[in-house]
């Protein structure tokens, strides 16, 4: 991964040029990084803030060979990635909230995006945006964030070198996937599970479906979560907005 590797000072968003190059036939690991993004995109439509020189905006190029409901997993995988990096290189106590938002004490320093194209059923492409809140400071954020977001700079008082960070998390995602190409997605249930900070509360959730409340108990084997309603049902949840716990 990076053998490729485009840094860009300022562009919209890197998920749009890894996008276009994936069209144009860019091959697996190609990856996208910028110095600023000044259309940065998060889930569910909203920004990403971007600040120049202060983060981690990458994208990158996958092309697994997979079924088009494995996308789900390969979300997964890149936040027990990030996750196990950030907290080796920091040592600080970073958990995973469902389904990839990285949170230090409940504030978030890190954020996934994937976006995929498909065709017969199969993923033709993936783009696996991240974006790594390093050296922000508070100055950086909207107000309104300030009690959502935090950086690996506000939360351990010191700054961190984003090369370093880039090329610890290749290292281990690079991993990651081999041995999930190899030897399928259980491994990366087990791991996710205990870096997970959104099991065993219960929260509310908003699924495209609608509302549920209910006790997120684990993963299932295609990446969904288990969420355990008040009759003692289980119900796989592939995408939804989770509450902070009730
Ligand atoms: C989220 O938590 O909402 C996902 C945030 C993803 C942000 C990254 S930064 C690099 C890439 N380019 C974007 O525009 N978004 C992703």
């Amino acid at each position: 991964f990076g053998k490729t590797l485009h840094w860009f000072d300022t562009v919209e968003s890197t998920q749009n040029l890894a996008r276009a190059a994936a069209e144009e036939g860019a091959e697996e690991g190609t990856l996208f990084i910028a110095e600023q993004q000044v259309s940065g995109r998060g889930r569910m439509g909203r920004g990403w803030v971007s600040p120049r020189g202060k983060g981690v905006w990458m994208s990158m190029v996958l092309r697994p060979s997979v079924p088009i409901h494995f996308a789900p997993q390969l979300t997964l995988l890149t936040a027990v990635a990030l996750c196990r990096s950030l907290k080796r290189l920091t040592s600080l106590p970073i958990g995973i909230k469902w389904p990839n938002d990285l949170l230090i004490d409940g504030k978030k320093i890190s954020g996934i995006l994937l976006e995929s194209a498909a065709e017969d059923e199969r993923l033709r492409y993936v783009i696996a945006g991240i974006g790594i809140s390093v050296n922000l400071e508070q100055l950086d954020y909207p107000a309104e964030l300030l009690d959502k977001a935090t950086s690996l700079r506000i939360s351990s008082g010191t700054k961190w070198d984003r090369e370093d960070v880039i090329a610890d998390f290749l290292k281990e995602w690079e991993q990651l996937y081999f041995l999930y190409q190899e030897q399928g997605f259980g491994l990366i249930i087990t791991l996710w599970e205990a870096l997970s900070v959104s099991l065993g509360k219960s929260v509310r959730l908003v699924t495209p479906q609608g509302e549920m409340v209910g006790v997120p108990i684990g993963l299932d084997d295609s990446g969904a979560i288990r969420i355990k309603l008040a009759d003692g049902t289980i119900k796989p949840v592939f995408s939804a907005e989770m509450g902070e716990p009730l």
